[in-house]
């Protein structure tokens, strides 16, 4: 790529490599075709290099552009327990674009969507690809994938109205189909629920959902697929099981204790963690139509997944940035640093969640094999924030970003 001309120059005061966490002042990177052609100091930019359109961004720090792993942007804060029933998936998807909107506009180029009814999050990417509407770049599950019963179906309803989740299966032959339905239907990963959840009807956090079989079929399918799995678990013998079954990732992972983090050390299995969401839960969460029985379970698991975040953190395992937003305010996603910061990270650490390693589970690259996101690299997309000041000394300031760049073009 280099013998072609690049097309647009963005100055930084400061560049974060979020590799080594050092701080380079004055670099200058060469944008063509959305991605960073070439990185150098700005006093060895040819006068040729020069006259290409700029972006001046000498009054900031720039880093990465921000990835979130767990977010739900066709889920409406507002509306959770019964209030979900007067939804569906058009509308949902509708929602979904002021959704998109926000969340870039935090920040946040890249997002993983762990799932959405009838396939809106595939539209919604679509959409953003296509350049109908403006959002960060989508990696989405499709269908969360549960058996009956489960987190992901619909226990809201007597069965007199047979109402069912989409992605229900049960059977190790059913869990294998789900995962080709999805991908027939534009997913890029998988998600399935491995424990009860906090926000569903009926659903026990501690008690598994699926047996290993089942599991097991459903990874072996994903990863034929070449689709990364990510695992919904709070309780401790569920994620046991998701680690064992080898998913990629296990969401909340709220009851881990000093096995699961011994097995995931092992394995390479990353946690992802949403620290954060508790507080809108527990204060927001009523007028919002969360069940009161919700409101129970999140009293048990928020204080003791911080914790926890605090062993896995000093276990060193691979963890990877994800809030849930879409059960919380979309667009507050850069809420949860300096809570991570706050459970034990150090402020790089916490950046390298949202971006490196975010990236490296995504696993999302290019044809020569480079990361797509996650780092400003040559290959890479010039997706980038630029904030005031240094974010390794106030982590804090990603809650407010003034400039964000996707694909070399400023959004914001
Ligand atoms: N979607 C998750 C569930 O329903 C939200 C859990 C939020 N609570 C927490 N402490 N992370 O289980």
């Amino acid at each position: 790529t280099g013998a072609l001309a690049a097309d647009k120059l963005i100055l930084a005061g400061q560049l974060l490599d979020v590799q080594s966490g050092e701080l380079t002042a004055s670099q200058a990177i060469l944008v063509q075709d959305q991605r960073i052609q070439q990185i150098l100091p700005i006093r060895q930019l040819s006068p040729a290099q020069r006259a290409i359109p700029t972006l001046d961004l000498s009054a900031y720090t720039v880093l990465p552009g921000l990835i979130d792993m767990h977010v739900h942007l066709t889920s409406n804060p507002q509306q959770h327990g019964f209030r979900r029933l007067n939804s569906t998936p058009s509308r949902q998807a509708i929602f979904g674009v002021g959704a998109a909107e926000v969340t870039l506009h935090a920040g946040f180029t890249t997002v993983r969507n762990l799932g959405a009814a009838g396939f809106a999050d595939v539209d919604l990417r679509n959409a953003i690809d296509e350049g109908e509407i403006t959002g960060p770049r989508m990696r989405v599950a499709g269908h969360s994938i549960c058996m009956t019963g489960g987190h992901c179906d619909n226990n809201l309803l007597p069965h007199t109205y047979a109402a069912t989740g989409f992605g229900v299966a049960n059977s190790p032959d059913e869990t294998r189909k789900r995962v080709r339905e999805n991908m027939k239907y534009g997913a890029n990963l998988i998600k399935f629920t491995a424990t009860g959840g906090v926000l569903s009807r009926n659903t026990d956090v501690n008690a598994s959902q699926f047996s290993l079989a089942e599991m097991q079929a459903l990874v072996a399918e994903a990863h034929d697929r070449g689709a990364k799995v990510a695992a919904h678990a709070h309780g401790l013998h569920g994620m046991k099981r998701a680690i064992e079954a080898g998913v990629d990732s296990i969401e909340h992972a709220s009851f881990l204790n000093d096995e699961v983090l011994a097995m995931a050390a092992e394995r390479g299995t990353y946690l992802v963690m949403d620290i954060y969401v508790s507080d809108y839960i527990l204060s927001e969460g009523e007028a919002a139509g969360i069940l009161p029985e919700s409101l129970a379970k999140e009293r048990q698991v928020g204080q003791l997944q911080r914790e926890n975040f605090r062993r896995a953190v000093a276990a060193g395992v691979n963890l990877a940035y994800g809030t849930d937003a879409g059960v919380y305010t979309h667009g507050h996603n850069a809420r949860q640093f300096a809570y991570m910061v706050e459970w034990g990270m150090t402020p790089l650490q916490a950046i390298q969640s949202a971006t490196l390693h975010a990236a490296t589970l995504l696993d999302w690259r290019n044809e020569q094999g480079q990361l797509n996101v996650g780092l400003l690299e040559p290959g890479a997309y010039a997706d980038l924030v630029a904030v005031e000041g240094n974010p390794l000394l106030n982590i804090r300031l990603l809650e407010a970003i003034p400039v964000v760049v996707k694909g070399g073009l400023q959004v914001k």
